[in-house]
């Protein structure tokens, strides 16, 4: 079925409950979806001297990357303290990454709070005007 995001949703929730957050207690799960419909997941990875901390979106682009992946579809982000209560929306750090590989005129981002609760934003949307590749005049 076109747009259902149930089995990304899923699995960001499932990818949360590996988060490795103990200095903020806030766990976020990712779930990237490339475009032959292959799936990676991502938790946030937080560190003792903070900067190196890694969000989830950011460790599902990299596992794919690092595939040789570069082409993407969406993404689903689910993330809160104990419980979800509110949608996670990626951080800036995260959205420039997303601009390095994907279009943002057809990138999808879903903010999930369960299988059944979620919004669907467009990367133009997130980070109007966002400088990527093409400002540089790479393609
Ligand atoms: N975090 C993410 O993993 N993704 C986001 O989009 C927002 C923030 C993480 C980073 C840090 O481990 C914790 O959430 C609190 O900022």
């Amino acid at each position: 079925m076109a747009n259902d995001y149930t089995k990304i949703i899923k699995m960001a929730i499932k990818a949360r409950k590996n988060s490795y957050s103990p200095y903020s207690s806030f766990k976020v799960g990712a779930c990237l979806k490339d475009i032959n419909g292959n799936l990676y997941t991502g938790c946030n990875i937080e560190n003792a001297a903070f900067s190196p901390t890694n969000c989830a979106e950011r460790t599902a682009f990299f596992k794919a990357v690092s595939e040789g992946i570069k082409e993407f579809e969406c993404i689903a982000i689910t993330g809160g303290s104990s419980v979800i209560k509110g949608y996670c929306p990626p951080c800036g750090v995260c959205r420039q990454v997303m601009m390095e590989f994907c279009n943002p005129e057809v990138f999808k981002i879903i903010l999930a709070k369960s299988e059944n609760d979620y919004k669907e934003i467009l990367l133009k949307d997130l980070l109007p005007l966002g400088f990527g590749k093409m400002d540089l005049s790479i393609k």
